[in-house]
């Protein structure tokens, strides 16, 4: 099935971009594997006619807010992502308005709808640089994750209003995980997404977005890590940092919907070019100064 959706992405002229946590079998298929920042840009940078993106909504919304000449295909459309839910433009209107001289960021894990409400977008990976370019006497909404708002505001020294939105699965990681992790490996160091609580990541050697956990384990030169966020993150590490082991701070860090996307569903989804994910254009214009100032910061 890889070589057929290979066969099919040549044959109709498609990208096809997974997410790092997605199925170990989709993502030894897709053209680009890698993190929200990574994969946006690739969606921005990419002259192919069709984008497949092995993700979740957000994600194939994104690529479409950048590449609307491009059809953007989602393999599963029920690949929602809960924290993207969390926040509504209602709710963030309802906000702006108690703020009214707010600068808003929010996290690419957002609807086209909440996008278009806000001044500029981040990612887990540039999330501390985003925040440290807005002037020291704005005031600054930050949505949807108070999560990473929380290590933001530690790394930046920012006062941040948080929508109080949250990663289920990274949520889940508690303290005591990582601690019986290092118990198990007491030589690993540990690395963990700033989609964690604060009580897990001030724990942490190191709080990287997922492309930044592969950086950071390659140079390190500690040869185990325990790694806290999604599972699918285990398959790339291994593959691309060859010769150190990997562990995941708990087994319950499963991303239901990310798992959604199966290769056979990418294939007939290339096949049948659907579904596609397309952004309403007034939506669209709006958001997509937002997400271009993201795309823009950081490496
Ligand atoms: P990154 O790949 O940008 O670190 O995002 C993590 C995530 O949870 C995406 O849904
Ligand atoms: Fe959403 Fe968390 Fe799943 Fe990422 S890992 S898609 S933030 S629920």
């Amino acid at each position: 099935m890889q070589a057929e959706l290979r066969e099919l992405a040549r044959e109709k002229d498609a990208v096809v971009l997974a997410h790092n946590y997605q199925r170990a079998e989709v993502q030894d298929a897709a053209d680009y594997v890698g993190d929200s920042l990574g994969l946006s840009r690739q969606a921005a940078a990419s002259d192919a006619r069709i984008i497949l993106f092995c993700g979740v909504d957000f994600m194939a919304e994104t690529a479409a807010i950048l590449a609307p000449d491009r059809k953007v295909i989602l393999p599963e459309s029920r690949a929602r992502c809960p924290m993207a839910a969390m926040v509504d433009p209602v709710g963030l209107a309802e906000l702006k308005a108690r703020h009214p001289g707010a600068v808003v960021v929010s996290y690419v894990n957002t609807s086209a709808a909440v996008k278009a409400l806000s001044d500029i977008c981040c990612t887990s990976a540039n999330a501390p640089e985003v925040v440290a370019s807005i002037p020291a006497e704005r005031e600054i909404i930050f949505t949807p994750d108070c999560n990473l708002g929380a290590w933001v505001a530690e790394m930046t020294g920012r006062n941040l209003i948080l929508w109080q939105g949250y990663c289920p699965t990274h949520d889940l990681i508690q303290p005591e995980d990582i601690l019986a992790a290092q118990e198990a490996h007491p030589a690993a160091k540990v690395v963990v997404h700033p989609e964690c609580r604060p009580d897990v990541t001030a724990l942490a050697d190191a709080v990287e977005s997922t492309s930044g956990m592969i950086r950071y384990c390659r140079e390190e030169p500690a040869g185990e890590f325990i790694i806290g966020t999604e599972s699918g993150m285990i398959h790339r590490l291994s593959k691309d940092v060859p010769g150190k082991r990997f562990y995941l701070a708990t087994e319950a860090t499963v991303c239901p919907t990310m798992k959604l996307t199966t290769l056979r569903k990418a294939v007939e989804a290339l096949r049948a070019e659907a579904p596609v994910v397309a952004v309403p254009a007034a939506i669209r214009v709006k958001a997509l100064a937002a997400v271009q100032r993201m795309v823009e910061i950081g490496r």
